[in-house]
C-alpha cells in the first residue's frame, strides 16, 4: 500500500489503513484485524460480512468519503438483496471493493465478538468468543492419479481457504464425511471446535453446501433439586429457550449427602443415579429444542455447572470419596468431553461438553461459575456472594484475596420440606406482609402483580388458585411473623392467647400460623408450621455460619456489600433476609441480587472461550474453606439459630425495622418445642 492509496477507517473499532484500489472491504478488515464475520470465505453467499459504508465529511476521522468510494453493487449482492433482502445502506463486505477514502461501520450482527445484551443488570456483559465456528469450503474432488483421502483434502481446503494449519476430525463425523461431500457436490460447511485458543481445532459437524440453520449450545445448571437449561444461539449469544426440570435423583435422597449415602449403601446405586440424571438431561435437551423449534442435532456444545457430587454422578464416578474426609475429588480440573462420553443420546455424538473446574471437595463448578459471573476478585470493596440453593455456595473476597466455601442449607429455601411449600410456579405465594397491629396477612402470588387486598386479585388468580408458598415466600413469611411479634427470637410461634390472633392455632404441642384457607374452593390450607420455622432456621443458620467462617478466615467482622444469587436470589427481599439473619448486617442498599449467577457463569463459559481459560486460572487462586471439619462452623451455626442472631448485633437492620421483644413458652411441659438441632453432615 502507498500513501496515495485510499484510506479505509472502520468503526466502531477505529482501525484504519490504506489499501490499493479494488481491495474487497473484507480483505481490508482482515488485514487490520477488524472483527468482521464470514462463513463462506468471501464467496458472497453467507451474508455474514454485512457492512454499512458512510459517505460525506468525517472530520473526526479526517476522511471525506465521496460517492463512488466503493465499487457499485455487483450481481451477487443484487441477487442476495432480491432473494433475502439487504437492509437499507448495507453492502456485502466481501463484494464491495475500495475505490476511494471511506468510513466503514461494522454492525453488531456482523461482529464475531459482539456483546450480548443481557436483560438483568449485572456485573458483566457477555462477549461472544465462541469455541465452535462455521467454515464453508470447496474441496478438491478425488483424483486417481494423486490418491488422497477425502479428509486430507478437507484439511487442505481449510488450509488454503482459511489458513487453518492443522485439524482433527471427530470419529462420528468422519463416518459420514464421504456422503456429506458428495451430497454437497464438494462444497461443505464444517463446524470447527477448539478447546482453547491454541488447541488444534476439530471438525465436530459437517453439512453439505452452506449451513444456514445456525449453531446452538446448552448452558446447564445441574442442581441437586432442579436442572435448569438455557438454549443459546452460538452466533448471537441470544437465549432462544429456557427450561427446567426437577432432578430425578431426588428419589435417592433430597440432599447431596443422602445421595452419597445411597451410593455407599447400595451396590450400583451410583450407576442408578448417573442413569437418572443423564436421562433427565436427554429429555430436557429434547424439550428445549422443541420449544425453540430447532433440531437437536444443531446443539453442538453444552456447558455444565454443578456441585461436586452432581459433577461426579454426571460423569459416572462414584461420589463416595466426597462423603468422607479429606473429600477428594476424582479431578478438580475442567473437562472437555463429548456427548457420547456421557451417553447424552439426544445430542449429536460429537457434541462438545465442557465442565467448569471445581474449586475443591465441597466447592464445585457451580461456585466457579458464580466467581466467573460475579468476579469477586475484581471487586475493590469486600463482597460476600451467596448463591442460595439446596447447597449454598459462598464466596468472600476483593482484589487481594477470594475465599470460598459451601454450606449444606438443605432444600427448604427452594420450598421443599416446607408443609405448604412448592416450586416457584403460578399460584405460589412469593411475597407476604403481616400487619403488626391486626396480624392479618396480605400476599402476592406468582402470575399476578396485585396484592391479595387489592381489587381484582381474586379474579386474576381464579385460574391458578392459591396453591402453596415458594422459597422467597417462606423467607418473607418467617421474617414477617418475627416483625409482627408472632414469632420470638428463638423461633417459637406464639399461641392465639399469647398473640391475640386466632390465625395462630395449636397444632400438636406447637403452634402454626394460617396464611390462607382455600379449602372451601377445594384448595389447600396454607400455613406456616413450627416445623417450617425449624427447617428455615436450619437452612439460614448453615448459610450464615458459612459466611461467618469465611469472614473469620479473612479476619473481618463486617463486609462492604452482599450479593444474593441463586435461582430465586432475584426475588429475595434484602430486608427479610436480614430480619431472618440469613446474611450479615450491611446497609440495605448494599444488598443486591445477581439472579442465577451460576447459570450466568455457565452462559459466559458457553459463549466465550477466553472466559473458560480465565476461570481455569482463577479457581487456582481461590482459597477454599472446608465447613464440614471446622469446629467454628458449629459454633456459628448454633449462634445463628436465633432470629436474626444470638450474638451478632444488627445495627443496620435496626435502622430499618424494630423487632418486638417477645418470648413464647411452650405449654410449660419442659419441651423445647422442637428446638434446632445441629445439622449433621455425611
Ligand atoms: S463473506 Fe460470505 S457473503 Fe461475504
Amino acid at each position: 500500500m502507498s500513501n496515495q492509496d485510499p484510506l479505509v477507517v472502520f468503526t466502531p473499532s477505529g482501525k484504519r489503513g490504506r489499501f490499493p484500489v479494488g481491495t474487497p472491504v473484507l480483505t481490508a478488515a482482515r488485514q487490520l484485524g477488524v472483527d468482521l464475520d464470514s462463513v463462506c470465505g468471501g464467496r458472497g453467499i453467507c451474508s455474514k460480512c454485512q457492512i454499512t459504508p458512510g459517505y460525506g465529511e468525517f472530520s473526526k476521522h479526517g476522511v471525506t468519503a465521496r460517492d463512488g468510494a466503493l465499487s457499485d453493487w455487483n450481481a451477487l449482492e443484487a441477487r442476495y438483496d432480491e432473494k433475502r433482502g439487504l437492509k437499507q445502506g448495507r453492502r456485502l463486505g466481501c463484494q464491495a471493493k475500495v475505490q476511494g477514502d471511506i468510513v466503514i461501520d461494522v454492525p453488531p450482527e456482523s461482529q464475531v465478538h459482539r456483546q450480548v445484551v443481557r436483560k438483568a443488570a449485572s456485573a458483566r456483559v457477555i462477549e461472544m468468543d465462541p469455541a465452535t465456528r462455521l467454515y464453508y469450503i470447496v474441496v478438491d474432488e478425488p483424483d486417481m492419479h494423486t490418491p488422497t483421502g477425502d479428509l486430507e483434502r478437507v484439511a487442505r481446503a481449510l488450509k488454503d481457504q482459511w489458513e487453518i494449519d492443522k485439524i482433527t476430525c471427530e470419529f462420528p463425523v468422519l463416518t459420514q464425511l464421504q456422503t456429506t461431500l458428495r451430497k454437497g457436490k464438494w462444497a461443505i460447511t464444517v463446524a470447527l471446535h477448539k478447546t482453547s485458543a491454541t488447541a488444534t481445532p476439530s471438525i465436530i459437524a459437517a453439512w453439505p453446501g452452506l449451513h444456514e440453520k445456525g449453531l446452538y449450545g446448552l448452558a446447564i445448571d445441574l442442581g441437586s433439586t432442579t436442572v435448569a437449561a438455557h438454549l443459546t444461539n452460538l452466533d448471537t449469544g441470544e437465549v432462544v429457550a429456557s427450561s427446567g426440570i426437577m432432578n430425578p435423583q431426588i428419589r435417592f435422597g433430597e440432599d447431596l449427602m443422602s445421595r452419597v449415602s445411597y451410593a455407599m449403601m447400595n451396590p450400583g446405586g451410583d450407576h442408578e443415579m448417573t442413569r437418572a440424571v443423564r436421562d433427565a438431561i436427554n429429555t430436557l435437551a429434547e424439550e428445549i429444542a422443541k420449544e425453540a423449534g430447532i433440531e437437536t442435532n444443531l446443539i453442538l456444545e453444552t456447558v455444565f455447572v454443578c456441585n461436586p457430587v452432581m459433577h461426579h454422578l454426571l460423569l459416572g464416578i462414584d461420589p463416595v470419596e466426597l462423603g468422607q474426609a479429606p473429600f477428594a475429588l476424582a479431578t478438580s480440573d475442567h473437562l472437555n468431553l463429548t456427548a457420547r462420553d456421557l451417553d447424552l443420546t439426544t445430542l449429536p455424538a460429537s457434541a462438545q461438553i465442557y465442565l467448569l473446574p471445581c474449586i475443591a471437595g465441597h466447592v464445585g463448578a457451580d461456585a466457579a461459575a458464580v466467581a466467573l459471573s460475579e468476579q469477586p476478585g475484581k471487586s475493590d470493596d469486600l463482597v460476600l456472594i451467596v448463591d442460595v440453593g439446596t447447597n449454598a455456595e459462598i464466596l468472600l473476597g476483593n482484589t487481594s484475596r477470594v475465599l470460598a466455601c459451601s454450606s449444606p442449607t438443605g432444600p427448604a429455601f427452594e420450598g421443599a420440606q416446607i408443609s405448604s411449600g412448592q416450586r416457584a410456579a403460578p399460584g405460589a405465594i412469593e411475597a407476604i406482609r403481616i400487619d403488626p397491629v391486626t396480624r392479618e396477612p396480605r400476599f402476592r402470588v406468582i402470575g399476578c402483580d396485585k396484592w391479595s387486598d387489592e381489587d381484582g386479585f381474586w379474579d386474576e388468580t381464579a385460574a391458578s388458585g392459591i396453591t402453596g408458598i415458594c422459597g422467597s415466600g417462606i423467607i418473607e413469611a418467617v421474617a414477617e411473623l418475627r416483625i409482627a411479634g408472632l414469632l420470638d427470637p428463638s423461633g417459637l410461634i406464639g399461641s392465639a392467647a399469647q398473640t391475640g390472633t386466632d390465625r395462630c392455632f395449636a397444632e400438636g404441642r406447637t403452634n402454626a400460623y394460617l396464611i390462607h384457607d382455600a379449602t372451601a374452593e377445594g384448595g389447600p390450607r396454607i400455613t406456616v408450621t413450627q416445623g417450617d420455622i425449624r427447617a428455615i432456621q436450619l437452612a439460614k443458620s448453615a448459610l450464615y455460619a458459612g459466611a461467618r467462617l469465611l469472614m473469620d478466615e479473612m479476619g473481618v467482622d463486617v463486609v462492604d456489600r452482599v450479593v444474593l444469587a441463586g435461582a430465586f436470589g432475584a426475588h429475595i427481599s434484602a430486608k427479610h433476609a436480614m430480619v431472618l439473619g440469613m446474611i450479615p448486617d450491611v446497609p440495605l442498599d448494599k444488598v443486591s441480587s445477581a439472579g442465577n449467577a451460576a447459570g450466568t457463569g455457565a452462559r459466559i463459559a458457553l459463549c466465550n472461550l477466553a472466559a473458560r481459560a480465565e476461570i481455569e486460572r482463577t479457581v487456582r487462586q481461590i482459597t477454599k474453606v472446608e465447613t464440614a471439619i471446622e469446629p467454628r462452623f458449629q459454633e456459628h451455626f448454633v449462634a445463628a439459630n436465633a432470629i436474626p442472631h444470638a450474638t451478632d448485633p444488627f445495627p443496620e437492620l435496626g435502622k430499618v425495622v424494630t423487632l418486638p421483644v417477645v418470648g413464647f413458652n411452650t405449654q410449660g411441659d419442659g419441651s423445647d418445642g422442637g428446638r434446632v438441632r445441629r445439622r449433621k453432615r455425611g
